[in-house]
């Protein structure tokens, strides 16, 4: 993202009203959330307290060693104490060192061997220091989940675990399992993403075309894009729509001054396509 754009954008969001920042070290631009929160408690708008930051362990950095000292490089470029949730972000792992994305000779990605549950043990630990309030994971299945969950001496369960999740994709089995195990879903890409192809299935119609969400949203003078977040809450769903437009930011929030009917609920619902836009084919 062009520089300073995401600075401006977070400092535009708390002013909002927005608490909750989703963040990781490989989107590059931790600095400048830093920079946004700890200028918005300097200037009164704000506690620390009053954010929730939520940071993401890397590919590159599964192995139990590392776990730790990646999130304090974390908070070192946040310029913060503690973050308020760290995620594992993805179930699988890279070879370590300085390449985000390591490849072979052959362009293809370098695999590490990586014992989840050491990683969780890792993890567990960095909440008893102190350094992260909470810890979860992200793009973890059914199994990915049990395995933790079943750890023999398991110290903390995993509190959320992000994953895609929108009307295309409601994702019914998986938020009923961890209905039943308290964690928490967080649903990424809540708006259909940003359609780029080098990452995302275009193939999938864009959600906020949607005729449904578009005839629903003129009986309440809203988008299509508040009727996507408003289901996704109303189901009990957190969301972080991603936006770095002003407007669109201040939309993105409208969410609390109306609800679906359990018909309209449904129908959006019945949308469900079962396909992925982040398919992560990595
Ligand atoms: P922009 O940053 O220009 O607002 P997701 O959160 O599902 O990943 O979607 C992010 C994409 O949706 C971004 O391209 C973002 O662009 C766009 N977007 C965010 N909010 C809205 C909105 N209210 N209406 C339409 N597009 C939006």
């Amino acid at each position: 993202t062009p520089k300073g754009s995401c600075l401006e954008s977070v400092k535009i969001a708390i002013d909002t009203g927005y608490r909750h920042i989703d963040g990781a070290f490989v989107y590059c631009n931790e600095h400048e959330v830093g920079q946004a929160i700890r200028e918005k408690i300097a200037e009164g708008k704000i506690k620390r307290e009053d954010i929730f930051y939520c940071g993401k362990l890397w590919n590159t950095c599964h192995p139990p060693e590392l776990v730790r000292p990646t999130l304090e490089k974390t908070l070192k470029i946040l310029q913060l104490d503690y973050v308020d949730l760290y995620i594992i972000e993805l179930p699988m792992a890279f070879k370590p060192g300085d390449a985000i994305y390591p490849k072979d000779e052959n362009g293809k990605f370098i695999y590490h061997k990586t014992d989840l549950c050491a990683t969780w043990e890792a993890m567990e630990a960095c909440k008893d220091a102190g350094l992260a309030k909470s810890i979860g994971v992200s793009n973890f299945n059914r199994r990915q989940l049990e395995m933790i969950l079943n750890k023999p001496g398991l110290k903390y369960k995993p509190v959320s675990n992000q994953v895609e999740c929108h009307p295309y994709f409601t994702q019914p089995k998986l938020l009923e399992f961890c209905r039943q195990h308290d964690i928490v879903i967080v649903g990424y890409s809540p708006l259909g993403t940003s359609r780029d192809e080098t990452w995302v299935n275009v193939s999938s119609p864009p959600l906020l075309k949607d005729p449904l969400l578009n005839a629903i949203g003129k009986k309440y003078n809203k988008t299509a894009a508040q009727i996507a977040l408003r289901f996704s809450i109303q189901r009990g769903v957190v969301v972080i729509p991603k936006s770095f437009n002003p407007q669109r930011i201040r939309e993105n929030f409208q969410i609390f001054d109306f609800s679906l009917t359990e018909k309209e609920m449904k129908e959006i619902e019945a949308l469900n396509k079962n396909v992925r836009y982040v398919e992560l084919l990595m």
